[in-house]
Formats: C-alpha cells, sequence, structure tokens
C-alpha cells in the first residue's frame, strides 16, 4: 500500500501571488508573513502583500529574520513573537530557508513548546498547527509541497528536519514571476537542488507510479529550461517551466524519498558553509554514477529527459548529460574546491546520520560506500 500526499490546493500561474488575499479570506484577521531580510521587501513583495491583506481587514505581522540554512533560534524567536501577537495564520515568502521557517512555525504553534524539542528530542508532532500559506520565490526547494522543514542545529552542527503530514501547508501559491529577479548563480543552484529531487526520488528505494511520473516529468522541464533560466533570466516561459519542474520533484520527493546525494549534501553544507544548491551539484554526479547498476532502466530514461533528440541507450548517458548541465551552469566543481581535504570524508560520513535520506538510497550505503561516493566527488 502507498501513501501519498500534497497541499489540498496549489494555485499556479503568472500574477497568482495577487491573488492570496482572495484565498487566505477565511483563515483570520491577523496574518504572519515570514521572508528573508532584504530581496522580498527590496523587490516590492512584502508591501503588495500587506496592502492586498489590508483590503480584506487582515493585518500583517512581519517576521523577515531568517537567514539562509535557518537555525532553531530563529524558529524559537519567530515562534514566541507569533504567539505575543495572536497571529491566525503563517504567509512563509522567500526560498527553502524562509519557507521551511514559516513552516515550522506554523506546524509546532499550537504544541505549547519550543521547536527544539522535536529537532534535538525527537518529541513527535501530536496536532495540526496552525493554516499555513508556502509562497515560493526560487525554483529548488519544492518545500511549498512537502512534509518536512529542514532546520539546522548549530551546536553539533547538523540540519535535520521535522517531518509529518501536518506540515504540509494547506495553500501553495506557485507564481514564477517571483523568480524573475533571481541572481544567475541562485536559479543555477535551485535548479540544480531541484534535479537532484527528481533524480532521487526517481530512482530511489521508495519510489512508485506516481512519484515515477512527478520526477521524471521535473526532469524533462529542467532539460528544456534550466539552461535558458540561467542565460535569460527574464525568459517567463524558462522560469514557468522551472517552476513548475521544482514544484513536481517536491511531491515527489516528499512522497518518495531522496538518496546519498542530500544525506551527504546536509554535513558538507553545515561544516564547509557550502550552499545546498551547489553542493548537490558537485555530488549529484557522483552519486548517479554510484547508482548506476542498480538502476540502469531508469538512467537511461533520464538520460533521454534530459535530451533534446531522446536517443539515449546507456545509463552512463545521465551522468554525462547532467555533467554538461553543470558545466553550462558554472557549477562543475569537485569537492576540492571548497577547501575539503580527504581526512574530513570519515566526519562527513558519519554526519550522514541526522539525515533519513540515505535510507531510501536504491545501493545501500554505510561509512565505506559514503567515502567512495565522497573520493568520486573530489
Ligand atoms: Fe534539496
Amino acid at each position: 500500500m502507498r501513501d501519498f500526499k500534497i497541499p489540498p490546493n496549489i494555485i499556479y500561474g503568472i500574477g497568482a501571488i495577487n491573488s492570496l488575499a482572495k484565498y487566505v479570506n477565511s483563515f483570520g484577521g491577523v496574518a504572519f508573513l515570514v521572508t528573508g531580510r532584504k530581496s522580498m521587501k527590496r523587490a516590492g513583495i512584502t508591501d503588495k502583500i500587506k496592502t492586498q491583506l489590508l483590503g480584506k481587514n487582515v493585518k500583517t505581522v512581519v517576521f523577515d529574520e531568517v537567514n539562509e540554512d535557518p537555525c532553531l533560534e530563529t524558529v524559537d524567536k519567530g515562534l514566541e513573537i507569533a504567539r505575543e501577537e495572536g497571529i491566525d495564520f503563517v504567509i512563509g515568502l522567500g526560498g527553502g530557508s524562509a519557507l521551511d521557517t514559516a513552516k515550522a512555525i506554523a506546524g509546532i504553534f499550537n504544541e505549547n513548546c519550543s521547536v527544539k524539542e522535536f529537532v534535538l528530542h525527537d518529541r513527535p508532532i501530536t496536532k495540526k498547527g496552525l493554516k499555513f500559506i508556502a509562497c515560493p520565490t526560487t525554483s529548488g526547494s519544492g518545500t511549498e509541497v512537502t512534509k518536512n522543514a529542514v532546520l539546522t542545529i548549530k551546536e553539533i552542527p547538523a540540519k535535520k528536519s521535522i517531518r509529518h503530514q501536518y506540515l504540509i501547508p494547506d495553500l501553495a501559491i506557485v507564481d514564477p514571476e517571483l523568480t524573475l529577479s533571481l541572481p544567475k548563480k541562485y536559479t543555477a543552484g535551485c535548479g540544480l537542488d531541484a534535479l537532484t529531487h527528481a533524480i532521487e526520488a526517481y530512482t530511489s528505494i521508495n519510489a512508485f507510479e506516481i512519484t515515477d511520473t512527478l520526477a521524471l516529468r521535473a526532469i524533462s522541464l529542467i532539460g528544456e529550461s534550466l539552461i535558458t533560466a540561467y542565460k535569460q533570466p527574464e525568459n517567463i516561459e524558462a522560469r514557468e517551466k522551472m517552476a513548475w519542474a521544482s514544484n513536481l520533484a517536491g511531491m515527489a520527493f516528499s512522497n518518495g524519498g531522496l538518496g546519498a546525494a542530500h544525506a551527504l549534501a546536509h554535513p558538507l553544507g553545515i561544516y564547509f558553509k557550502i550552499p545546498h544548491g551547489i553542493i548537490n551539484a558537485v555530488l549529484l554526479t557522483a552519486v548517479m554514477k554510484f547508482n548506476l547498476d542498480a538502476r540502469k532502466e531508469k538512467f537511461i530514461k533520464i538520460a533521454r529527459a534530459l535530451s533534446k533528440d531522446k536517443k539515449a541507450k546507456h545509463p552512463g548517458e545521465a551522468v554525462e548529460r547532467v555533467g554538461h548541465l553543470k558545466r553550462e551552469l558554472n557549477l562543475n566543481m569537485g569537492l576540492h574546491d571548497f577547501g575539503i581535504k580527504r581526512k574530513d570524508f570519515p566526519a562527513l560520513a558519519e554526519g550522514t546520520k541526522y539525515s533519513a535520506s540515505i535510507k531510501s538510497n536504491p545501493i545501500g550505503c554505510g561509512k565505506d560506500e559514503l567515502i567512495k561516493i565522497l573520493e568520486m566527488a573530489y
């Protein structure tokens, strides 16, 4: 028996953000808008949302203190303000970091304790939190449709997810126009994150018909549009396809799982301060090579999805296609480019113990296998 869960409502389209107030009208009179420090404010999106909600007599409390790789303290600070202000629902606006922070605040608002209880002490989520609306401004994380929020524990350090179907957003508003101002390096990194989600979900041991369909379509869309979105940031058609790809890949991995690239991306990202999408780009081709023999037919389909002529015959062509993408996006780097040394490998392999992703990799990975992958990505 398989279980497939996604948000009950996904609003999609250019300018969709302008319909936000219409959809949240019944959620209550005080919105908590969680976002990053700069870009949405600078682009005037934060003010537009406040004005739009005010038109429906909804007051907005803005929490704009989310940094990249949000830590538990940021979530707890947001929770404290949210509880003081007596908010009714939460809106997340931004990339994966802002949305995951917002998701965690909404998800545990009614639990009457700190987020640390859930992340550090594995306390289970027992009740539905506040209504949560996710508005992504990047095409990568897919978190607007997933059931987990990735948070950083500074003390260890480690990244760990809180995960429950109650965390699935009540509403996702996917407006590709919000991604138009995304700088090139983020377009590339987020795009490779989405591709890693799709490929890992497609080759996961928990993949099934629905996740396969979504993941393979996401891979095709990325093949058709990522290089164009990177080279022509204002190309709305390419931005639309990437928004869809990220969304579909999010549904696929939230229900089908991920693999060794995501398991290793977390300790690498946290120990060496490498953005999530960039480190996935570095790891993806190595993990694909490692997994090649376990999913030969699927890798041929990935290669076909990523190429115009659809004529690939060998699994290894999938690795070549992803390598080509990485070169076009200036992401063709190895671990040594980030100052990582081979002596760091055992600690990095050990750091995967906080990630559930390793359990769904198509080939079982212990310490030796993880070190082999790191060597391949070096
Ligand atoms: Fe990711």
